[in-house]
């Protein structure tokens, strides 16, 4: 490792000078003993820079520039964890550390010097899968598990849950998140809070927000329209900082709407403290965002994991003036409320020995729940034991328990699927096992050692099978079992080719086995051990019965065949959509998204850390259609829609009731299921509401609430219980920039999935209400007096936005101008008009209203007339619409009343839907205009 001594060793050594002089002054303020402003008041300059920046990282291959300021702090404390802060020991201040991750707490399992004991962690299944179980009390049990394990080895806080959207299926981490939909993902999220801090021990919401890929995401640049953003991205986040107060959360390492999130105070302060009243700490994602300055007066409170240039930049931004003291006051004092809270600071002791034996009970059960029976032709499940079943492809000697990167966890053993199989007493083929099991070996000698911390071991070729292998199988076993295994994570997305689609290797496997056993009458299951969303359109009718076992954690092979036997009868449903084909999913005409300059950085791998340095955005024209929101609306076919999942039984719905007519303040609803089957189970039960949607165009359904039965045997019912608020019948308006309910008719969908709705009633809203106004975005509606275009020599040039007099004070933000963009169709705007650079003058304009977070395909022109200063002539400008995307689901075209403002003297411009103006162009005939 590089190191620079005299770089990182000043403030480490100064710190360590003042805590010895002092150390033992008795009359100095302590932490927990005197009042926290006290400890603030007492602390040096030094010092506070000190508790807002982490205490570094040792990893091999870290740069000299990103050492921390006290490097190896964290491995003293607890080995593996990501991070610590800074200890103050003549303020009684300990350090904490904070480690990942969302299935299980991720530490090093082993100790140097320290052979006597392990510290192995539980590895739960993915968030995926529990978010297929629709369970919040399971989830909830499953973060006490492990949040006990947090507690018992020493650790504050755990790095976790994460809950960024399932976007698209190739984003790399999706397995680490829960759900396509926010509600879904929110209350989830809740339910892990919940269990993992009733243990004493706090969490991390994480990555707030946006970060919905991997590609490019230190520096890619989210453009999303504001509803999109307070609707989908940022409502499970609301939700779990209303329902489970996190004791931390941790900005994304992306931009939304050209800042840094980590740098953003409309986001940090505005949005998380002020309108949902997060009264947490905010950090860093590791080494996120570029300005330590920004980052701290935007309260991002702690920068992780700490490095010297970051302090040092602190330190003179306060001897400057630029950082306000009272700023780092309030953030240390936020450092100080969670370390007071923290086991470290209450000297908690912890045993280094949590009970994994029954964690792992937690975690079989877990997995077992959130599994999804897709299909089951004929009854081939539950398997009747006992049988022999003929195992074919890699993944069923190899499961795979979870995805890689910071969301991994170093579990002491894994049940494989044959272990599992035996021990439900079913056999396996041995000569199969065999045959993988030689290949398995073989492959994985040949592969490198990975280059960088978190990479991914590429796949293992899949075993070709010969067919009198398959042939000899088929005969001996009583079933063939097909495994199909997809891993993914941190620092990089998944791909089309041989990874949503199945290989031709794969396909070959399955096909020749369906053949051979079906010859035989004998019945084929494939199991999907993946983590995210696969392509299943084109082969699901091949074999008899599909389990999506997802990534089910260490107690896979036990899991797997609790599900197959029907130990457990399948309860989970899929909580994001599998679509027929990729090219379905209404965001990936734009996903990951693009650099703005030179190549793609992703070209050379840079590890996780540094997965980019190129400009590039992704502008998520999908906007509030996400999922299902989309496929239902505009009536696109899926594979395998949202909330759908099989069982062992059949239920029955009847009875929906509602508690009213009209909706006033709350509207609550009944419904009762019944187990109509002959085995128990249990059923997952959604509530769809359908809006009006006259004031704005809304999905054809959203959900509304959720809840699952307990397990009903044959013949038993339940009754199942709901309540909508007004924030449920609300969508974001970003004209008046509140959350509003339309007046009108709605509907409540009582559906066994989203394309199964098995009740319906309606209810009306008599008026029109506006349910809760929100702070202002910077990314929202900015009036200016003043504003400036700069002219540009590239293809690139910035719209800078001032409140106020331009340059009198800072700018309000940039706005980046884009490549030349064909005009659809727009009144008085020809098809194929092209906007470009050569528009581009300079120009200024007045008095204007406009929105600087649109983003869509559509773009559009009009002529208006800015009053020229010295009021002899005006101005004719271009200006520049970006925005819309989509014609909402009804197909009506996007409303502004911007025209009529043709010259008229002042220019003032209201800009309805989700138009937006994107940027303002001088005509090119015009000079340049000097300020006044
Ligand atoms: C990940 C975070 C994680 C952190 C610490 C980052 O690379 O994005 O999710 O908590 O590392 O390991």
């Amino acid at each position: 490792m590089t190191r620079n001594p005299s770089r990182v060793a000043i403030p480490a050594l100064a710190l360590l000078a003042a805590a010895t002089a002092t150390a033992l002054a008795a009359d100095l303020p302590q932490l927990g003993k005197s009042p926290t402003k006290d400890v603030v008041a007492a602390m040096t300059r030094e010092e506070k820079v000190s508790l807002v920046v982490g205490a570094g990282m040792r990893r091999p291959g870290l740069s000299a520039d990103r050492q921390g300021p006290v490097v190896g702090e964290t491995a003293k404390g607890v080995p593996g964890a990501a991070g610590t802060t800074v200890p103050i020991s003549r303020l009684g201040i300990p350090a904490i550390v904070v480690a990942d991750g969302p299935a299980g707490l991720r530490i090093q399992p082993k100790r140097e010097g320290d052979a006597s004991r392990t510290y192995y962690c539980t590895a739960f299944p993915i968030e995926t899968l529990l978010a297929s179980s629709w369970d919040t009390d399971l989830v909830e049990r499953v973060g006490r598990a492990m949040g006990n394990e947090v507690k018992e080895y020493g650790v504050d806080v755990l790095l976790g849950p994460a809950l960024n959207t399932h976007r698209n299926p190739l984003g790399g981490r999706n397995f680490e998140y829960y759900s396509e939909d926010p509600l879904v993902s929110g209350r989830m999220a809740a339910a892990m809070v919940n269990g993992v801090q009733s243990q004493g021990v706090g969490t991390s919401v994480k990555h707030f927000v946006a970060n919905d890929h991997e590609w490019n995401r230190n520096v890619i640049d989210v453009k999303v329209s504001e509803r999109a953003l307070r609707e989908i991205y940022l409502r499970g986040f609301e939700i779990v900082v209303r329902e489970a107060r996190p004791w931390t959360a941790m900005s994304s390492y992306n931009k939304v709407g050209g800042t840094y999130t980590s740098e953003d105070p409309a986001l940090l302060t505005n949005v998380l403290r002020d309108d949902w009243g997060f009264d947490g700490l905010v950090m860093t994602d590791w080494f996120g965002g570029r300005d330590a300055v920004a980052q701290m007066k935007a309260g991002n409170d702690l920068l992780m994991p700490g490095m010297a240039r970051q302090q040092e930049s602190l330190l003179a931004a306060l001897a400057s003036g630029a950082l306000p003291e009272a700023v780092l006051d309030r953030n240390v004092t936020r450092v100080l409320e969670l370390v007071r809270r923290s086991p470290s600071f209450l000297g908690s002791a912890h045993s280094d020995a949590p009970d994994l034996a029954a964690h792992a009970l937690v975690a079989r059960d877990a997995a077992a729940q959130g599994m999804v029976l897709l299909r089951n032709e004929g009854a081939t499940l539950p398997l009747r034991t006992p049988a022999k079943l003929a195992l074919f492809g890699n993944t069923s000697y190899r499961m795979i328990t979870g995805g890689t990167g910071s969301g991994d966890v170093n579990e002491a053993y894994t049940v494989s699927l044959v272990e599992g199989l035996k021990a439900a007493g079913l056999a396996v083929d041995g000569a199969l096992a065999e045959g993988y099991g030689t290949h398995i070996a073989a492959e994985e000698k040949k592969q490198p050692a990975p280059a960088r911390p978190f990479q991914a071991r590429p796949p293992i070729p899949e075993r070709a099978v010969v067919p009198e292998e398959i042939a000899r199988a088929a005969r001996e076993a009583d079933a063939a079992l097909v495994t199909l295994g997809r891993n993914a994570g941190e620092g990089r997305d998944r791909k089309v080719e041989d990874d949503f689609l199945l290989s031709a290797a794969e396909r070959a496997v399955l096909q020749d086995v369906a053949t051979a056993f079906h010859a035989q009458k004998k019945k084929v299951v494939v199991v999907l051990n993946i983590g995210g969303v696969i392509e299943t359109a084109s082969w699901r009718d091949v074999p008899d019965a599909i389990l999506l076992a997802w990534q089910p954690g260490q107690e896979s092979g036990h899991a797997i065949a609790d599900v197959l036997t029907g130990r457990t009868s399948p309860s989970g449903k899929l909580a994001t959509t599998f679509p027929m084909k990729w090219e379905d999913v209404p965001s990936s005409a734009n996903f990951p998204g693009k650099t703005l300059e030179g190549p793609d950085p992703n070209a050379q791998q840079q590890g996780p850390f540094r997965s980019g340095d190129r400009a590039a955005e992704v502008e998520y024209l999908d906007d509030v259609f996400v999922g299902y929101r989309h496929f239902a609306t505009r009536g696109v076919k899926t594979a395998y829609p949202f909330g759908f999942g099989l069982s062992y039984t059949t239920f029955q719905y009847s009875g929906l009731k509602l508690s009213g007519a009209t909706f006033a303040g709350e509207l609550k609803a009944t419904v009762t299921v019944k187990n109509a089957g002959r085995s128990p189970g249990r059923e997952v039960v959604q509530l769809y509401l359908s809006a009006p949607g006259k004031a704005l165009p809304k999905p054809a359904l959203e959900l509304r609430g959720f809840a699952k039965t307990k397990t009903l045997k044959p013949g038993e019912s339940e009754t199942l219980s709901f309540t909508l608020t007004a924030r449920d019948l609300a969508s974001f308006d970003e004209a008046s920039s509140s959350w509003r309910v339309e007046a009108g008719t709605y509907t409540v969908k009582i559906g066994a999935s989203s394309e199964d709705v098995r009740l319906t009633a309606t209810f009306t809203k008599a008026r029109e209400e506006k349910v809760a106004s929100v702070s202002t975005l910077a990314a929202g509606p900015v009036k200016t007096a003043g504003g400036l275009v700069q002219a540009a020599p590239d293809s690139s040039a910035t719209l800078r936005v001032f409140r106020g007099i331009p340059y009198a004070e800072a700018p309000v933000g940039d706005l980046r101008w884009k490549a030349p963009q064909p005009v659809k169709s727009w009144p008085g705007v020809r098809p194929g008009d092209k906007f470009g650079p050569r528009c581009m003058q300079r120009a200024m304009f007045n008095d204007m209203e406009f929105r600087s977070n649109g983003m869509g395909e559509d773009c559009l022109y009009l002529n208006v007339w800015t009053p020229a200063r010295s009021g002899k002539e005006r101005l004719p400008v271009l200006v520049y619409f970006y925005g819309g995307g989509y014609r909402a689901g009804d197909g009506s075209e996007p409303r502004y009343d911007g025209a009529s403002l043709a010259g008229k003297g002042l220019v003032a411009l209201t800009v309805n839907y989700r138009l937006s103006v994107f940027g303002f162009l001088a005509h090119p005939d015009l000079s340049p205009m000097p300020l006044s």
